[in-house]
């Protein structure tokens, strides 16, 4: 299934969130959506790029609360992967264990070795996932964790995104990804092209 078809298909809806939030919700959703995509681009293979967008896309759902919590990636592999799989499965989207390894670890401290076959999706989806830290103050991006030479700079993007998102409610992920088209091309962002 082509990208674009992939990218239509994935809309949040409040109703799919356990807790649904503003500081886990459908926005900070969206914008690791974005991340995750424009990463994505630069270092996963076309199954990989999908898997990630599908990770992203449930990854913060089965939260019960906005506290410290190492267990929700956990939940959602196990109780949101399986409500999604035939909607992912669909889009030509079905590595399961990579897409669960990913959603499991993202909210672990633990990192799999770069020869895990799950690294390549898992470590995109965390980059994408601490590109969002903005939300909860300037400081709570520790750069020294990322795990991608790229993500470094999407920095001033993620800063962008966020604070021009914060207040917005968005229909599909499509128009997400036209406003980050925007603010990206404004700013002369080399993935603008992409978006
Ligand atoms: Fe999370
Ligand atoms: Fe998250």
């Amino acid at each position: 299934m082509e990208m674009q078809q992939v990218i239509s298909n994935l809309n949040l809806k409040e109703k799919y969130f356990d807790h649904p939030s503003h500081i886990h919700g459908i926005n900070h959703t969206y914008r690791v959506m974005v991340h995750a995509y424009i990463l994505g681009s630069q270092v996963l293979d076309e199954s990989g790029q999908k898997s990630v967008l599908a990770a992203a896309f449930i990854h913060d759902m089965a939260r019960k609360h906005d506290g410290y919590c190492t267990e929700h990636g956990g939940w959602a592999a196990d109780n949101k992967l399986p409500v999604f799989k035939a909607t992912f499965d669909k889009l030509g989207i079905n590595h399961w264990n990579i897409i669960a390894d990913a959603v499991t670890s993202h909210s672990l401290y633990e990192e799999f070795p770069a020869v895990h076959p799950s690294w390549p999706v898992t470590s995109v989806l965390k980059d994408a996932d601490a590109l969002d830290r903005f939300r909860i103050g300037e400081k709570n991006l520790n750069i020294s964790f990322l795990r991608h030479e790229f993500t470094h700079e999407m920095i001033d993007f993620a800063r962008e995104l966020y604070l021009s998102t914060v207040n917005l409610n968005f229909r599909s992920f499509t128009e997400v990804l036209q406003h980050a088209k925007q603010i990206s091309h404004q700013n002369k962002r080399p993935w603008s092209n992409i978006l």
